[in-house]
């Protein structure tokens, strides 16, 4: 068996602990530090981009189309996203990590065809939260994997985007017929309930994380009709 190697660290905002980046021949993790395990792998990621063909799949004919992603992660998600719109539309991603979107740049970018070249994307490093709060509507879908979903946050101040307080203000920046896809370890009818309160048409699927096997994670729709 090929040992991991550590090829660096970065620190989560707020004393949030360590991420840890490594690889082991072509396959590289990304893990959180102490007990908290593994945040990516790269051969993991079917609702990764499930969670963008979902969230996209009412702009496939659509032009000038702006999409939001949340969480760069390894790129899956954004890399979905660029083939699901046309070449007239953009792809905003935001990270709060720098050193991720460095990650992406460096060893990690082949994993998901270096998503960040393309010319339709453009990167914000900080908190997806400072484009979701601009109050006026600009996106045709949002998709967030930003931590593990509604319930057992690994970053605590992301608690504002599964709110009532948040929601509703995701909800202001999302233009008629827009979708928000949530990316969540698992179900929540909780939230699904505050999503539907809030005004958002609802709709919950199920998605592997290796097709057709693997944990069963969540992916709430929401679409703003
Ligand atoms: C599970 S990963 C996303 C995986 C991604 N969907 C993919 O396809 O690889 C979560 C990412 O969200 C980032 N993140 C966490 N909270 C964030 C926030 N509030 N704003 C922006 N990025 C955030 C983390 O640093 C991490 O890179």
């Amino acid at each position: 068996m090929i040992p991991w190697t550590l090829l660096d660290t970065a620190a989560i905002p707020n004393n949030g602990g360590e991420l840890k980046f490594s690889q082991r021949d072509k396959e590289f993790s990304i893990r959180l530090s102490g007990i908290r395990g593994e945040l990516m792998n790269s051969r993991v990621y079917n609702s990764e981009k499930v969670l963008s063909e979902l969230g996209c799949s009412h702009l496939k004919n659509r032009k000038n189309a702006h999409v939001l992603v949340g969480g760069l992660g390894m790129g899956y998600t954004l890399s979905s996203a660029l083939k699901a719109v046309d070449e007239t539309s953009q792809v905003t991603v935001a990270e709060l990590i720098p050193e991720v979107v460095k990650w992406n740049q460096g060893p990690l970018g082949n994993c998901a065809g270096n998503p960040l070249q393309d010319p339709r994307t453009t990167v914000r490093v900080g908190d997806v939260k400072q484009l979701l709060n601009t109050q006026k509507p600009t996106y045709d879908a949002i998709l967030l994997d930003v931590d593990n979903g509604p319930e057992g946050l690994t970053h605590s101040d992301n608690n504002w985007i599964y709110s009532v307080v948040g929601l509703k203000e995701i909800y202001q920046v999302m233009n008629d017929q827009a979708m928000l896809a949530i990316w969540s370890a698992g179900p929540d009818y909780l939230f699904e309930v505050r999503l539907k309160k809030i005004g958002f048409k609802v709709d919950t699927r199920v998605v592997r994380a290796r097709p057709g096997k693997g944990s069963k994670h969540t992916i709430f729709l929401a679409k703003k009709v």
